[in-house]
């Protein structure tokens, strides 16, 4: 009989989407899909644990063991760098991170650029790559209203539709890089569960395919 292997899955935006993938690969746990509560599935018939946990805190869960891998966007890998391997592009919640502010906002004003952001890091490294000296407000979600606030600015954030910065009067002003989700896995767990890692990699990849 194979090990178990447990999958960490975004809850929220992401949730359908990584939910629908592990039912296309054959691995979807009961109820996960269905609106439970719950938080913890499982499959016996494939040995497959999953779980919801914050979209910020899979990494966590994968590089710490509690999960063999998990469902992450490359946002919070870039600004965690948590130590996982990064397995696959899964080319869902495909998004773009930015810099966006009011129209005409001054991104060269005489004192450090105040900028909201979820992502201190990647903003950090975004304005020292362009020499721009920056003072960073770290906030937890609502960005854009930091600068209608006058909090900052401008922010640093992810765009999808767009809507978010269009229903707030806000606009882009310049972009850092494209964002996607990514399959993470353990170091230890693919070492030593290996075949199930693969397996669920394999999976995966035909499944890509399959949509492409
Ligand atoms: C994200 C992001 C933007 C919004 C962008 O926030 O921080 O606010 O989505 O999406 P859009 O371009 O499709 O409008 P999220 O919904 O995760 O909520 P939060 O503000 O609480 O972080």
């Amino acid at each position: 009989m194979c090990e178990w292997i447990s999958v960490a899955l975004p809850k929220g935006r992401l949730g359908e989407k990584a939910a629908g993938l592990l039912e296309t690969i054959g691995y979807g746990c009961g109820a996960l899909a269905k609106g439970s509560r719950a938080l913890i599935f499982e499959n016996p018939k494939n040995r497959v644990r999953c779980f919801w946990a914050k979209p910020s805190d899979v990494a966590i869960y994968v590089e710490r063991g509690a999960a063999d891998v998990g469902i992450v966007g490359k946002d919070i890998l870039l600004e965690e760098q948590p130590d996982v391997y990064e397995l696959c592009d899964l080319k869902m919640g495909v998004c773009r991170m930015m810099v966006a502010g009011k129209k005409g906002a001054d991104l060269n004003p005489d004192r450090p650029l105040r900028v909201a952001t979820k992502f201190p890091r990647i903003a950090a490294e975004y304005f020292a790559s362009r020499s721009r000296e920056i003072d960073v407000i770290k906030l937890n979600g609502s960005i854009e209203i930091a600068p209608l606030l006058g909090l900052s600015d401008v922010i640093v954030d992810i765009v999808e539709t767009g809507t978010t910065l269009k229903e707030n009067d806000l606009v882009v002003l310049e972009e850092i890089l494209p964002i996607s989700t990514r399959l993470v896995a353990n170091k230890v767990s693919y070492k030593f569960k290996n075949d199930r890692v693969l397996e669920l990699l394999s999976r995966v990849r035909a499944a890509l395919e399959e949509q492409a």
